[in-house]
């Protein structure tokens, strides 16, 4: 969690407010200004460039941060006077309309007046905190993912941010890693559609709107396979891995227009990233021409001496701007080396003045300069984050995003005939934990928690009770005894476990990713009693809950959800919302087989079943498949998928491929089904993965309802990478599955393509 030491700045808020008041009523009366000139963009770039002094140029290329430390915590370095001399270009962690006033007051003292960019983690909402991304990935329903990042982006320009350093679009296969809680699970497809709803959702059609803010397509790359989990650790892989699963929620970030990329902590393949002109130069904005900005992680840039790879500031900051990595966060860098790099002839200020062009281009088009307090209105400010339609819309995306994993002799949704409902665990009144790891808004009173949602849903018709149990960690099981109680006097319990919001997230990394502390035993306590139960699990990654999934009759899995946490799972518990929700990445029954993904190569000896172990690709003492596979979850009604056709069985290079097949409500509630599509190429010229997501549908469907569903796939779902890196398709066999999750194909047929 970022800590909140007080005045980094040396500029107390009470001054800063005074500072801003005279502004403030000046700049309530204006609009924003059309552009203050006919002039072309770069014409103004041009001349604006033209005017500025080397250092004035690198203060551009400066970032620090402002009241709060996402990272290593820095000292102050007189900030204060270097923004008012032009050289800080932006500042990270300024939240409010009048604090961002008043910095912004400081800048246009300097000589030029050039407005800061003020850029912040709204990375899941910012005064309405919305599900983390991985849960929300788990609603595999783009529109609310979009309209998610959408709110966030509203209240933050509205709070006086220009950019948010989101969506994070890390592939990640491991759930040892904490930050797997920040992305969108394990799949590239998936990855890349929600990491393109997501940058439009931040930054609307187009900037400029003072209800969008920049996204920052992060980071930049393949850091989410860091070796054993571990976060920050190496990254070594083959071009081939990068290509095929790490890059296309990157490109798909920059084909959406994302206005920047965050580099990332990791080495890939022996180079830092932050140093690393493969990707930055030679893909990002080479291949890629992407014409945004490139910020550094927090002090990567310096942190190139801890991995080895250069021996002072001076050199790391030689490596990064030679890379491609426009602007420095917090390493402090650039500031006071890239003059005399430029002066000795070390880096061309050629160099200097693109990356500046990127930054200050930004800039205009964010309308800064024509006006830079357009951000920081706080009549504005307090309208928006007033807004309780924002709270409505958090609460339908946290339904969206729970996960029903088991459901036995439907115990749910929970009858309302239920007199007494008993909400067991650590979890059960949690507010602040439903906030996540990456939270900005800071007020938890306002998060509904599980007690408080029954209640809300309940509480005129049942009676509530709650017993704790036992902490999120730690071995005592004082609170069993009082717990079992409980649970005795119930009609049904209702399970609240899981993770601490800080055991997920940046620097999170845990290695024995089981429920933390007693809960397990706890809920084997409150399982025997005999009563109905229902567990939910709330937590930031896959765990490991094997007695509890063998057991125990009910599982939600939820995440964390936000502001309206309680009110969502107390929609789901009694049926007011029938869970729709699929897992973006696969739960493994097992540390040991991690990384598991379902995207995984036949080998050649491939096992047939978790059974078929002799001299197969297979384990002695544990099955091959996931306790939970990708794209598993259920609902409380049953799909029949049937009919499947293809619009030819043999396609020819150019064409597209038409399938239909009908989806029918067998149950007796409506309810969603997201339809996943797989495709095999049985052979290639390099080996393919037994399966591979290609499209999916997210179909709401009433009771005894069905529909044709179609999808057309064209060649470039049909491509891969060939031996020499070339993206092209081969004739041969495909598979072509349907299904209900990776593990639950429905429907297959197999059709040749032909040249
Ligand atoms: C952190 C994170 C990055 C974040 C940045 C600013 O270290 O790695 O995701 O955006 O610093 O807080």
């Amino acid at each position: 969690m970022p800590k909140f030491p007080r005045f980094i700045l040396g500029v107390s808020v009470a001054a800063s407010v005074l500072l801003v008041l005279p502004s403030i009523a000046q700049a309530q009366k204006t609009k924003k200004p059309a552009a203050s000139t006919t002039k072309t963009l770069d014409q103004r770039l041009d001349e604006l460039i033209a005017q500025m002094t080397l250092e004035e140029k690198i203060g551009q290329l400066n970032q620090y941060t402002g009241d709060a430390a996402t990272g290593p915590a820095v000292t102050d370095n007189n900030k204060l006077s270097q923004i008012q001399k032009g050289q800080v270009g932006s500042m990270l962690n300024v939240k409010g309309a009048a604090r961002t006033r008043a910095l912004q007051a400081e800048a246009l003292k300097s000589r030029l007046k050039i407005p800061l960019l003020f850029g912040l983690d709204v990375i899941h909402g910012y005064q309405t905190t919305f599900p983390i991304p991985l849960g929300e990935a788990a609603s595999w329903d783009l529109a609310a993912i979009r309209q998610s990042a959408h709110i966030a982006a509203r209240e933050a320009a509205a709070a006086g941010q220009h950019w948010t350093f989101a969506p994070m679009v890390d592939i990640a296969r491991d759930p040892r890693w904490g930050r797997v809680m920040e992305g969108a699970g394990e799949d590239p497809y998936l990855g890349s559609q929600i990491a393109k709803a997501r940058v439009l959702g931040f930054q609307g059609e187009q900037l400029g709107g003072t209800d969008a803010v920049m996204a920052c397509a992060k980071h930049f790359a393949a850091y989410g396979a860091a070796i054993a989990g571990r976060d920050y650790n190496a990254v070594d892989m083959s071009e081939r891995a990068l290509w095929e699963v790490y890059l296309p929620p990157f490109k798909a970030a920059a084909d959406a227009g994302a206005a920047t990329f965050m580099n990332s902590f990791n080495e890939l393949n022996g180079i830092p990233a932050t140093g690393n002109s493969y990707l930055q130069r030679d893909i990002l904005k080479g291949q890629w021409n992407f014409q945004g900005f490139v910020v550094s992680d927090w002090g990567s840039i310096g942190e190139m001496i801890a991995h080895g790879y250069a021996k002072d500031n001076k050199e790391a900051a030689l490596e990064a701007i030679t890379a491609g990595s426009d602007m420095d966060m917090e390493s402090r860098s650039y500031g006071p080396n890239l003059p005399a790099l430029v002066r000795e002839g070390k880096v061309p200020e050629a160099l200097i003045n693109d990356a500046v062009r990127r930054i200050l281009r930004k800039k205009f088009e964010l309308g800064l300069f024509d006006d830079p307090y357009r951000f920081s209105n706080e009549k504005r400010e307090k309208q928006v984050l007033a807004d309780p339609q924002s709270r409505a819309i958090a609460r339908d995306v946290a339904r969206k995003s729970i996960v029903l994993l088991k459901n036995d002799n439907n115990v749910l949704p929970l009858s309302k005939q239920a007199k007494t409902v008993a909400v067991i665990g650590p979890l059960g009144q949690s507010k602040t934990q439903h906030l996540g790891f990456w939270n900005v808004s800071t007020d938890s009173t306002q998060v509904v928690s599980l007690y408080e949602g029954l209640q809300n849903k309940l509480g005129k018709t049942a009676k509530l009770l709650y017993a704790k149990g036992c902490g999120i960690t730690g071995d005592s099981q004082a609170g069993f005894a009082d717990a079992v109680k409980t649970a005795q006097q119930a009609d049904v319990v209702v399970m609240a476990v899981g993770e601490a919001r800080d055991m997920s997230g940046e620097a999170k990394s845990r290695a024995e990713i089981y429920l933390p502390g007693q809960q397990e035993e706890l809920i084997k306590a409150i399982v025997q009693t005999g009563k109905p139960v229902v567990v939910l699990i709330m937590a930031g990654r896959p765990l490991i809950f094997n007695w509890t999934a063998d057991h125990a009759p009910a599982i939600l899995y939820t995440w964390w959800l936000g502001s309206e946490a309680g009110n969502a799972m107390a929609d789901v518990l009694v049926g007011d919302y029938n869970p729709a929700g699929k897992l973006p990445m696969s739960f493994p029954r097992s540390l040991g087989q991690i990384p598991i993904f379902y995207a995984a190569k036949s080998t050649g000896r491939p096992s047939a079943n978790d059974k078929d172990t002799n001299y197969r690709s297979a384990y002695l003492d544990m099955p091959n498949s996931p306790r939970y596979a990708f794209g598993y979850g259920l609902s409380y009604t049953t799909f029949d998928y049937s009919g499947l056709t293809l619009s030819t069985k043999q396609l020819k290079k150019a064409d597209k491929l038409t399938v239909s097949f009908t989806l029918t409500n067998k149950g007796k509630y409506a309810g969603e089904e997201v339809a996943q599509l797989y495709l095999r190429d049985v052979v290639g010229s390099v080996t393919r993965p037994v399966k591979e997501l290609k499209d999916f549908q997210k179909v709401m469907l009433k009771p005894g309802e069905s529909k044709t569903i179609t999808f057309t796939l064209d060649q470039d779902k049909l491509a891969f990478y060939n031996p020499s890196m070339k993206w092209t398709t081969e004739p041969g066999e495909f598979r072509l599955m349907i299904g209900s999750a990776a593990s639950d194909i429905r429907l297959e047929d197999k059709f040749e393509l032909v040249d």
